[in-house]
């Protein structure tokens, strides 16, 4: 059986991306190659990851994608700050959170993780936290606390929710999107 390791997640617009850059770059003046960053075409805000997925169960999970979205209308977010799982005295993931229509992102969330259970997706254990991941620590690399980095506060308008692949490459990830659904659209 082939399978599709996949992940669902809301694209990002350029001048977002841009704004995510100048942060990763001012954390790279710190952590340099401590961690691996993530390029441009990478930066996302992920939903929920699938991990490896049947290819013949990709169609019925694209369908509940397409039903969540479509209970609910476009909304705004901003990028708010930076922060660091699993803290930021001990990053390991550094990200930028998010403000704005938080509540209508959860809503979202919610009825786009009751459309996937209910397909025979596991659910997410932790509590949905939005984040948008810039880069991650190396395994086995100790790193400074995170310092205070200005985050602009770009905003942007959350329209379209994408099921993308992603193929593990000695490089990096490539993610590849398979299905777009609009937010507010029609089933
Ligand atoms: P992250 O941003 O918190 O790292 C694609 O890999 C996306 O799925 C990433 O944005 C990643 O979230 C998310 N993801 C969640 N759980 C994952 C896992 N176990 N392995 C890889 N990616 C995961």
């Amino acid at each position: 059986m082939s399978e599709v390791r996949a992940f669902i997640a809301i694209p990002l617009p350029g001048d977002v991306k841009a704004g995510l850059m100048d942060a990763r770059h001012a954390l790279k003046t710190t952590y340099g190659r401590s961690a691996r960053w993530v390029g441009p075409e990478n930066l996302h805000l992920t939903l929920k990851f699938l991990g490896n997925t049947p290819e013949e169960q990709l169609a019925s999970l694209e369908e509940g994608m397409s039903r969540s979205v479509a209970g609910t209308g476009s909304f705004t977010l901003c990028l708010d700050r930076l922060g660091a799982f699993p803290s930021v005295a001990r990053p390991r993931v550094f990200w930028a959170g998010l403000g704005g229509e938080l509540d209508r992102l959860e809503s979202l969330y919610s009825a786009l993780e009751k459309e996937l259970v209910k397909r025979g997706v596991a659910p997410d254990r932790r509590r949905f936290a939005a984040h948008i991941t810039i880069g991650r620590v190396r395994e086995g690399a100790s790193v400074a606390a995170l310092p205070g980095i200005e985050l602009q506060r770009l905003g942007f308008t959350a329209k379209e929710v994408v099921l993308f692949r992603s193929t593990l490459k000695p490089g990096g990830p490539l993610y590849t999107p398979l299905t777009v659904s609009t937010i507010g659209g029609i089933v």
